[in-house]
């Protein structure tokens, strides 16, 4: 019978390509994923550790394993992606039932290293070298881009997909342990995204989403020649099939105007930016050392918002970061104001353990103002995002239908027309009515409803020449 794989991801889209890849690879070794852990011979977690409450999240789940591994000890538990390099060994100590340890930059071995513990081989642990432990060179090595040939039946979406185009990063934010368990920023071969992309749209697959820790700090050099993101977007502009590119997530220093440039005159670049600000306050940014002062972001954004007027703004804020008056966050919440994003993620401050701001300053906001800040910076986004999907109210927006909508796939219902979602060129989330079929399709939708979230739509059904664009 064919093992049952059963897999669990948090943290960014970074881990859902890799989770993505990771099965992929298992199912070519004969794996059935399975969508529940009591039903799998193996359990994999895929974690991440950017915010202490993530960890958390993983560390119980294992807790509740340590049941089913006694009753059942053939049961294969690992533990992949970034908490598991930045944990290490403390994962067996403090889960001794854990077979695997894998980090992020080692995730190649997954398939022999079960092989291996499934022989009797007894716990394995592969992980990248630390940041200080050796030679730039070799801490790169240690960490390799894993981006093994994909396979479309093993897509979550035949329609979209995500794209590595680099690994790591060297920004080290004070505050960000990612730079230490995902390692060197390292850029691929734009001829491997390029060949990666190419195959991707001949099956099938209309949008891409370019992932990077800082995507628009892309630059790689060959023969002498450099591609940079906005090179590398003129060249996957013209493959065939391809219908929509997006990237995430932006570095505001690296948001130069040759890249803002090349997503005006792209038709194909979605108008869509997510440029984390993370503060409002020069004071926070420079103990945050995000290498830039609110001036620079501000300038940043009104250079976006000249080139190309109608693009769709987001943003990431730390809430409560050390030392954080009441002063400093007014200073945020008066950028969140005047940035009009189309949407902010909020975090409160979260302590990472191998962090600068960690060794430097004490964590010394008060959990709860820490959560007031947290929710009126969400409020007043709140309000922003709803007025300004207001002005969609009438507006013929192109939608790449993504699938069944939210409620749709509870009602689970087996009727041709059902409620579709899917997103506009600038990211906005749309819901209409249609028939499934429409699904992976570029539509025009006109808008008659909007909240903070979500725009509300009917399909335009018009004659463009022979053709009829059919409920
Ligand atoms: N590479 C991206 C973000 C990676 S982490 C970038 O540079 O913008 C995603 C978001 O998590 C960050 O933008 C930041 O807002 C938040 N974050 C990172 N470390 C954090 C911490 N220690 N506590 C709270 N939020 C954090
Ligand atoms: Fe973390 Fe800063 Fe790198 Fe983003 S740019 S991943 S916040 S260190
Ligand atoms: Fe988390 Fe790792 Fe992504 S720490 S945010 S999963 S890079």
């Amino acid at each position: 019978m064919a093992k049952q794989l059963y897999i669990e991801t948090v943290g960014c889209q970074m881990n859902m390509l890799d989770s993505e890849l990771v099965v992929a690879s298992l199912r070519h070794q004969g794996y059935e994923l399975v969508d529940n852990p009591q039903q799998a011979d193996t359990i994999l977690f895929n974690t991440c550790s950017v915010r202490q409450h993530a960890e958390d999240k993983i560390y119980s789940a294992l807790g509740r394993l340590k049941h089913a591994k006694k009753h059942n000890p053939h049961k294969i538990i690992g533990v992949l992606g970034c908490m598991a390099q930045k944990d290490q060994k403390l994962i067996f100590e403090r889960a001794p039932y854990v077979d695997l340890i894998v980090g992020p930059g080692q995730l190649h071995q997954i398939p022999q290293l079960l092989n291996e513990i499934a022989a009797g081989s007894g716990p394995r642990m592969e992980v990248s070298l630390d940041r200080t432990a050796g030679s730039r060179e070799l801490v790169e090595r240690s960490f390799e881009s894993y981006d093994p040939l994909r396979d479309e039946q093993m897509r979550p979406s035949p329609y979209q997909a995500f794209v590595r185009i680099m690994i790591g990063c060297d920004k080290f934010c004070t505050y960000c342990i990612v730079p230490k368990v995902r390692g060197p920023e390292q850029s691929r071969p734009a001829s491997h995204i390029v060949a990666e992309v190419r195959k991707l749209a001949a099956e099938g697959c209309r949008e891409i989403t370019l992932l990077g820790q800082t995507v628009n700090s892309y630059r790689h050099t060959a023969d002498g020649h450099t591609t940079r993101l906005s090179d590398l977007l003129a060249l996957l502009h013209d493959v065939p099939g391809l219908e929509r590119i997006k990237f995430v997530t932006n570095y505001p220093k690296d948001m130069t105007p040759d890249l803002l440039q090349a997503v005006r005159d792209l038709p194909r670049c979605s108008h869509y930016l997510h440029v984390p600000a993370q503060s409002g306050s020069n004071a926070v940014l420079r103990r945050m050392k995000r290498g830039y002062s609110v001036e620079d972001y501000r300038e940043m954004l009104a250079q976006i918002r000249e080139t190309i007027p109608d693009a769709a703004v987001t943003s990431d804020f730390i809430v409560g970061f050390c030392g954080e008056t009441e002063e400093e966050f007014a200073a945020s919440v008066e950028l969140l104001r005047e940035g009009r994003f189309k949407n902010s993620f909020i975090f409160k401050y979260s302590p990472r353990t191998g962090t600068k701001s960690d060794e430097l300053y004490a964590d010394d906001v008060p959990e709860e103002t820490k959560r007031r800040r947290n929710q009126e910076l969400l409020e007043l986004q709140t309000a922003i995002s709803e007025e300004d999907n207001q002005a969609f109210l009438g507006r013929e927006v192109r939608i790449l239908v993504e699938g069944l909508s939210k409620s749709a796939r509870k009602l689970e219902a087996e009727t041709d027309l059902v409620q579709l979602t899917g997103r506009t060129n600038c990211d906005r989330i749309t819901v209409f009515e249609g028939n499934r079929r429409l699904i992976g399709q570029f539509l025009p939708v006109t808008i008659y409803d909007a909240n903070a979230f979500t725009l509300f739509g009917t399909v335009v059904t018009r004659h463009v020449g022979p053709e009829v664009y059919a409920l």
